[in-house]
């Protein structure tokens, strides 16, 4: 498949399966995430996998949706801001670091025919307190992952994204 079949095949998912992830499949997403470029190669981030009950009801906690719980495992996307490159002007560069770590991580669950579905909308305070999570440490990003119990048209992109013509500008 090429790249940009791939990149198209990705959707949200928002129905799984009741199956485990594979260790092979959640090794595979991981190392995905593990290679992407940072700033200055500063890697300024840390991935909690939720996969034990008890961390899936906590997380459940933070964010109300039902289709959410379906998902066998989820993966927090922690930014470290200790670590994350500051430029000259102050701007802090960990959310866009982590944020290429997670689009590394659905496409390579999509390579493998699993379904990821970024979720920003949680309750930041509350996941901060039930995983006792230090001040540098941020939530940014939760990726539900599990095999997918839905469908995309592929094609979908050519109603649902804004055209090449109408946000490119060559000068
Ligand atoms: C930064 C970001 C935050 C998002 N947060 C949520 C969320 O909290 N809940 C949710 O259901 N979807 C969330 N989404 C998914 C978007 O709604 C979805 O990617 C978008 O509608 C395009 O649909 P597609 O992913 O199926 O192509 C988020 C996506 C991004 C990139």
């Amino acid at each position: 498949m090429s790249f940009l079949d791939l990149a198209k095949s990705r959707f949200s998912v928002r129905r799984y399966k009741p199956i485990p992830v594979s260790d092979e499949d959640l090794n595979y997403v991981l190392e995905a995430g593990r290679v992407a470029p940072s700033a200055v190669n500063y890697q300024p981030w840390q991935f909690l996998v939720l996969k034990e009950k008890e961390s899936l009801e906590k997380i459940h906690q933070t964010y109300h949706r039902d289709w959410f719980k379906e998902a066998p495992v989820v993966i927090v996307l922690l930014g470290d801001h200790s670590k994350g490159w500051k430029r000259a002007d102050g701007k802090d560069h960990t959310d866009i670091d982590v944020a290429i770590a997670a689009d590394h991580i659905t496409l390579a669950a999509t390579d493998r025919g699993l379904g990821t579905c970024w979720v920003c909308n949680f309750d930041k305070k509350k996941t901060i307190e039930l995983f006792n999570l230090p001040d540098h440490l941020e939530p940014i990003v939760f990726l539900p992952l599990g095999y997918p119990d839905a469908q995309t048209d592929p094609e979908r992109h050519e109603a649902k994204r804004i055209p090449l013509s109408e946000i490119v500008r060559f000068m």
